[in-house]
């Protein structure tokens, strides 16, 4: 497994790929990776002839304020994970070799990035386009991977992808989750003892809003109810959101119907934790 850290020697990695005739999967990460990344690669290992997984915490998707500097970070790990899993190059890039001092080039989405996390993260998903256009752009690859964990992130690529004519494949794969239920994350290792058991009420949520559905409730406003009441039992949650939207547009809806996206974001103490159900 190959190491590049700029873009040349990625272009020049695959340029060798495409002219042998192999496909390239790619699996865009921030690193500290963890079972769900390596759910993707996995996939991508099935799919795709090669493998680029791209590790890289990409600043101009933090605001001041988020947690740019204290992300976790561990290369050797991660690369030992996706050496064993299969994957041929790990693109690792410092933000300069991405971003050029002077760099005034954004790829921003309307509408779907209003919502949900757009609403408390204004710029972060200006941040998530333009690098993800970046990547694909270096990498060229077939087939990209993305968790359903961040559903607003992926319904956002997908449309970029269709707005924008990128000839890749957008390929969801479902949430991984602890044996208790809470969704893996890189964020969990924010969490001391308390909070990890508080954290819980995430995915205690997320299943009785599934609950409700599965057993036949549609109105979207019952549902919410409910799905608040259930994190609101926890002292040390505070919630940022719990929405029910539309799937591909991300606007809010009044009745669940095939596509729904119920998704929440709630702190547990300063830890901002995400997580969904797709109808
Ligand atoms: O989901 C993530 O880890 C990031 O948002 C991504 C897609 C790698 C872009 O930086």
């Amino acid at each position: 497994m190959q190491i590049a850290y700029t873009i040349k020697e990625v272009r020049e990695q695959v340029k060798a790929w495409k002219k042998e005739g192999l496909t390239v999967g790619l699996v865009p990460t921030m690193g500290y990776l963890h079972e769900g990344h390596a759910s993707l690669i996995k996939k991508a290992v099935e799919d795709n002839d090669r493998v680029v997984t791209s590790i890289f915490v990409n600043p101009t998707q933090f605001a001041p304020t988020e947690d740019l500097e204290s992300y976790p970070r561990d290369l050797e790990k991660d690369s030992r994970l996706c050496e064993s899993l299969g994957v041929n190059l790990i693109f690792h890039p410092e933000p300069e070799e991405m971003y050029a001092p002077d760099f005034c080039t954004w790829v921003d989405m309307d509408v779907l990035s209003k919502t949900l996390c757009g609403k408390s993260r204004p710029i972060h998903f200006r941040g998530v386009c333009t690098v993800v256009s970046k990547l694909f752009n270096i990498v060229t690859p077939d087939r990209a991977y993305f968790g359903q964990k961040d559903a607003q992130q992926l319904a956002i690529i997908r449309r970029m992808v269709r707005d924008l004519n990128m000839d890749i494949e957008i390929i969801g794969c479902p949430i991984v989750r602890e044996e208790d239920g809470l969704a893996k994350s890189s964020r969990n290792t924010y969490l001391n003892e308390e909070e990890r058991k508080a954290a819980l009420v995430l995915s205690q949520s997320i299943f009785l809003g599934q609950k409700m559905v599965r057993e036949g409730e549609t109105d979207a406003a019952k549902i919410k109810a409910a799905m608040t009441e259930k994190i609101q039992s926890e002292p040390l949650a505070r919630i940022d959101y719990v929405e029910i939207v539309d799937g591909l547009s991300m606007q809010p809806v009044d009745t669940v119907k095939s596509p729904t996206l119920a998704a929440i974001a709630v702190y547990i103490g300063k830890t901002r934790l995400i997580d969904n159900f797709i109808v």
